[in-house]
């Protein structure tokens, strides 16, 4: 299932950033992890190297993950809500989001994860509610379809505007607080 979902999505030509990507960027991580991140779209090292996150923001990502645990080699999915990069690093269009989310939604079915975290307001729009706003709400826990959803300002804000990352490390807090809680409950 999830081979042929991947061999599909990487011929896919739904919206017109097909014709200027190098690569399609699937995702990457463990296909059965309980905690999945969602960014945006890929950008330019993304795109030519086909993994998300692979550029400084996606350093900073994985800095991040080191502290509470996580690593996209051995314990989360990592995904993006349009996979195929948009032009000079634009925010996808509502358009091609639209055409795009269906490989999102396959995925989320098949790795069907107990915590979805969303890397910046971009994602959290798409994936908890279109009016999200990211400098308020950034941390919180939301309730998505059964599973526990919170949204991160995305590593290339931090990158841009260290003085959100002391917000960051409470939210990481949070989240490894959420992924305790749902193994406890679980006994996993
Ligand atoms: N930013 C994103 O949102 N996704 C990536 O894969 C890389 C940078």
């Amino acid at each position: 299932m999830w081979k042929s979902l991947k061999q599909e999505c990487m011929s896919c030509k739904k919206c017109p950033l097909w014709e200027t990507r190098h690569n399609v960027v699937f995702g990457v991580g463990n296909p059965e992890a309980e905690v999945m991140f969602i960014g945006e779209g890929p950008g330019e090292n993304e795109d030519l190297q086909g993994e998300p996150f692979v550029g400084r923001a996606g350093k900073l990502l994985d800095d991040m993950l080191r502290m509470i645990d996580l690593d996209r080699s051995r314990n989360i999915y990592i995904g993006n809500i349009v996979k195929c990069r948009p032009p000079k690093n634009r925010d996808p269009l509502g358009t091609e989001q639209e055409s795009c989310i269906d490989w999102l939604y396959r995925q989320i079915e098949l790795i069907n994860p107990k915590i979805i975290v969303c890397l910046g307001r971009i994602a959290a729009m798409q994936m908890i509610k279109p009016d999200f706003r990211i400098t308020r709400e950034h941390g919180q826990w939301f309730d998505v379809d059964g599973r526990k959803c919170m949204a991160l300002y995305h590593p290339a804000a931090l990158l841009r505007d260290p003085h959100k990352r002391p917000d960051t490390f409470e939210d990481l807090m949070t989240l490894k607080q959420g992924i305790k809680d749902w193994c406890d409950t679980y006994n996993k």
